[in-house]
C-alpha cells in the first residue's frame, strides 16, 4: 500500500545507515505502547481507527439526515479541528464539482471580507453547520459560529436551526459544550486523550468527510490496516524507514523538510502534515521546520531555491503510483509547439518523468529526497497515509526528546491578541503591550 524509497536520499537506501536508529525507534515505539513517554495522556489516537468503528453508524446517520435537509454544509473550526477534514475532502472530491451539495470551511482565520461574502452567498441557500472546537473557546471559530448561527436562526427560526447544527466538542467542558447542552444541539465528542492534530479519525474529521459523501468506513479501514502493519518493530517497517531517514538528515544539519506532491489534490494533505509535524516537533528550540510545495507548479518558483539555494533542506515526495485519470497528448498537424513526439505518451507519464528528473537533479544538487509511493489516491489509501504520518510524527518527536502532543507555543499570540483587545483578565499584559506600541 505504501513504500518508502530511499534511493534519492543523501545516504542512498543502505540499510546499514538506518540500523543505528533501530534501537532508539523501538524504544520510542515501546513507550507509545506502554504509555510511558512524554504526553502519554494524549495517546488516544494510537489505536483509534479500530476503536472509533462503533461511532461510524451514528456519524453516517447524522450526515445522511443533514444531507437531506441542506445543500451547503458549513464546517467551522481551526487547526486540528479543520485541517484533517479539509485535507481528505480536497484530496478525494472532483476538481470541478457540479454537485448541488457543497462543503464550505469557515472559522480558520479572521477575515471580515470572507465572512461577509459567505453571509451574502448563503442568503438564499439551505445550509447546516458543524461547529468543531475541542476547547470550545477558540476565538476564530467562536466568531464564525456566532455569525452563522444567527444567520441560520434568522433564516429558518431558532427551533429549525437547532436541527441543522451539530457541535463536535469536549465531552464535559468548554463554552461550546455548554451552549450545545443549553440549545439541545446534536453533539459528537472529541476524546480527552486525542489532541487536535491527531483527531482526523474522530468525529472531528469523520462527520465533515461523511457530509462530503466520502466513505468513512473505507477511510478508517485504511488507517486500521496501517495500525496493524506498523506494529512491526524492525527496519522493514516503512514508518521506521521514514522516521530514521528524516532524523538522519536532521542530525546531518538539515533544517527544513519539504513535503512535495505532484498531484494538486494533495495540497491540503501537505497543510495537515505541516500542522502535524510543525506543532508536534517545533519546541524546546528543536525540530525540523516543515514546508511544502506542489510540483511541477512550484518547480517554476521555489524549484530554483531547492536546486541552488542554501543546502539546508531535504524533501519528502509523495508519489501516487496509479493516476486518478490519464490521457495521451493529442496529435497536431502543424506541430508548432513541437509536442508531436509525445503523442504516444500519457500526461501522467510526463508527470512521472518530471518527478524522476527532479529527484535526480535535486540529489545532484545536494537536496536529497525520501520518496513515499502510495498505490492510489482513494479513501482507504488516504486513511493509511494519514495514520502513517501520525505514527511517524509521534516516534520522531520522541527521538528528539520533545513532547509531540502539546503546543505551548501557540498560546503566546493568543495572550497578546487578548491583551491588545483589552479582554477582561488581561489588564497587566494590556498595559505592557501598549507601552511597547508607543
Ligand atoms: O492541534 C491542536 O491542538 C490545535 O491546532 C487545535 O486543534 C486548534 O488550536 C483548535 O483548537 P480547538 O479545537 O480547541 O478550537
Amino acid at each position: 500500500m505504501l513504500k518508502v524509497d530511499l534511493k534519492y536520499a543523501f545516504n542512498t537506501g543502505d540499510v546499514d545507515v538506518l540500523s543505528e536508529w533501530l534501537e532508539p525507534l523501538k524504544k520510542a515505539h515501546q513507550s507509545l505502547i506502554n504509555k510511558s513517554g512524554k504526553g502519554a495522556e494524549f495517546l488516544g489516537w494510537y489505536d483509534l481507527p479500530k476503536r472509533i468503528q462503533s461511532e461510524v453508524k451514528s456519524i453516517n446517520q447524522v450526515a445522511e439526515t443533514i444531507i437531506q435537509k441542506a445543500d451547503v454544509f458549513l464546517v467551522i473550526g481551526i487547526g486540528g479541528s479543520y485541517l484533517g477534514a479539509k485535507a481528505v475532502i480536497e484530496a478525494l472530491k472532483p476538481y470541478f464539482n457540479h454537485q448541488e451539495k457543497e462543503i464550505i470551511f469557515v472559522g480558520h482565520h479572521i477575515s471580515a471580507a470572507y465572512i461577509q461574502e459567505l453571509k451574502t452567498y448563503l442568503m438564499d441557500k439551505k445550509f447546516a453547520i458543524n461547529v468543531i472546537s475541542k476547547s470550545g473557546t477558540t476565538t476564530e471559530p467562536a466568531i464564525a459560529f456566532r455569525v452563522f448561527k444567527a444567520l441560520l436562526e434568522t433564516q429558518i427560526g431558532k427551533d429549525e436551526a437547532k436541527q441543522l447544527i451539530v457541535a463536535t466538542t469536549d465531552e464535559k467542558r468548554g463554552a461550546l459544550k455548554q451552549l450545545a447542552d443549553q440549545e439541545g444541539y446534536q453533539t459528537f465528542v472529541i476524546p480527552d486523550d486525542v489532541g487536535g492534530r491527531y483527531s482526523v479519525f474522530t468525529a472531528v474529521g469523520l462527520l465533515p468527510i461523511a457530509l462530503a459523501g466520502i466513505d468513512i468506513e473505507a477511510f478508517l479501514s485504511g488507517a486500521e490496516k496501517a495500525f496493524v502493519m506498523y506494529q512491526n518493530q524492525s527496519l522493514s517497517n516503512p514508518v521506521y524507514q521514514y522516521v530514521a531517514m528524516r532524523n538522519i538528515h536532521y542530525a546531518q544539519g538539515k533544517k527544513i523538510e519539504m513535503l512535495i506532491g505532484y498531484e494538486p489534490k494533495l495540497h491540503y494533505v501537505s497543510e495537515w502534515w505541516k500542522q502535524l509535524f510543525g506543532e508536534s516537533e517545533g519546541k524546546d528550540h528543536k525540530g525540523l521546520f516543515v514546508g511544502s510545495a506542489n510540483f511541477t507548479t512550484d518547480l517554476h518558483s521555489l524549484g530554483q531555491y531547492i536546486q541552488d539555494g542554501q543546502r539546508v533542506l531535504f524533501e519528502t515526495v509523495l508519489n501516487i503510483e496509479t493516476p486518478l485519470d490519464d490521457f495521451n497528448i493529442p496529435y497536431d498537424e502543424d506541430n508548432l509547439d513541437g509536442l508531436n513526439f509525445l503523442t504516444k505518451t500519457s500526461v501522467d507519464t510526463i508527470n512521472k518523468q518530471a518527478m524522476l528528473g527532479t529527484l535526480m537533479a535535486h540529489q545532484d544538487g545536494l537536496a536529497p529526497s525520501i520518496v513515499l509511493h502510495l498505490n492510489r489516491l482513494d479513501a482507504e489509501h488516504l486513511g493509511h497515509l494519514l495514520y502513517f504520518f501520525e505514527l511517524s510524527c509521534a516516534l520522531s518527536g520522541y527521538l528528539i526528546d520533545v513532547n509531540p502532543f502539546d503546543q505551548p507555543g501557540v498560546e503566546a499570540y493568543k495572550k497578546n491578541m487578548f491583551a491588545l483587545l483589552e479582554k477582561p483578565g488581561f489588564e497587566l499584559e494590556t498595559q505592557t503591550l501598549k507601552k511597547r506600541l508607543k
